[in-house]
């Protein structure tokens, strides 16, 4: 758990280079339980690295990533087992497994779990209850007994969703969530992300081509109701504007970091083609 003080993820000055060519220079941030940032840039910028940083699935060259109050920077091979197990992961290509059924598929991370804390077995029963309640979050409980080449596109995503936040982990990191599918399974994909934030209060990292996945974030909210709905104005959207914030990569590097507002105002060419131009 982190310690009083501590952000849920921080870093500080991290750097990875291939070659010439930096993924990661001098990235710096910290994440707060129910914040968001949501990630833009170019194609090679670095986005999935950050990620991949976060949870020591990519080793990096130097700075330092604290993660629930630990360094996943120092940390062995060993160790990052069972810190990874602790945040939630949707990969950028959905990455189900073929041959296990849905319902299977959302109970790894569970399983993968309690293999690496050593704590007692799951029963068989809790398991299946805590999959059946993530698939329900998602809105596909029918499907437990399904393969994922059996559903569409959309709903493999959505299982995606399911499986990332089984454990309900504190931080969940989002590769993404939305490329390939039509805008409307985009945006239902980004109300489930948003009521994972409001109903457990977890933060999330999301990573998207598309500005409006953000603008989802930043100015809605899951309420009572269980509905998405618009921020109010005033003291709540301001509130709101601190807790989502835009990042843009260019190579390697945060070359904007802020609120909606500000990247609207922002007048570099790079960061400008990143937010959506009001018609
Ligand atoms: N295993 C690797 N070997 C060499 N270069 C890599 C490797 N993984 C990533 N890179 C490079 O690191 C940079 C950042 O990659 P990535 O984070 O995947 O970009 P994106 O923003 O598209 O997600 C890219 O230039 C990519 O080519
Ligand atoms: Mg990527």
């Amino acid at each position: 758990m982190p310690e009083n003080n501590s952000p849920l993820l921080e870093f500080k000055d991290v750097c990875l280079q291939f070659g010439e060519k930096w993924a990661l220079r001098n990235v710096s941030l910290t994440l707060n339980p129910g914040e968001t940032r949501i990630i833009l840039g170019a194609a090679g910028s670095g986005k999935t690295m950050l990620l991949k940083a976060v949870i020591g699935l990519i080793p990096v060259d130097s700075g330092e990533i604290c993660l629930f109050g630990e360094t996943v920077t120092s940390m062995q091979e060993q160790q990052l087992y069972g810190l990874r197990s602790r945040a939630g992961f949707l990969f950028q290509e959905g990455g189900l497994f073929d041959s296990l059924t849905i319902g299977e598929n959302v109970e790894y991370p569970l399983l993968n779990r309690q293999a690496e804390d050593g704590k007692d077995k799951i029963s068989e029963e809790d398991a299946e209850k805590r999959v059946r309640e993530a698939l329900r979050f998602v809105e596909l409980e029918q499907t437990f007994h399904q393969f994922p080449s059996e559903v569409s596109g959309g709903m493999r995503r959505r299982v995606g969703i399911a499986r990332a936040i089984v454990t309900e982990p504190p931080l969940v990191l989002y590769d993404s969530p939305t490329a390939g599918l039509d805008p409307i399974t985009a945006n239902t994909i980004m109300a489930l992300i948003a009521k994972e934030r409001d109903t457990k209060n977890s933060a999330s990292l999301i990573v998207t081509h598309r500005y409006q996945d953000g603008e989802i974030m930043a100015n809605f909210r899951y309420g009572e109701g269980e509905e998405l709905h618009p921020v109010q104005d005033g003291h709540e959207s301001k509130e709101w504007e601190e807790r989502t914030k835009f990042i843009v990569m260019k190579d390697g590097e945060i070359v904007f970091l802020g609120t909606r507002d500000e990247l609207e105002a922002s007048e570099d060419n790079y960061v400008r083609r990143f937010v959506r131009k009001e018609t």
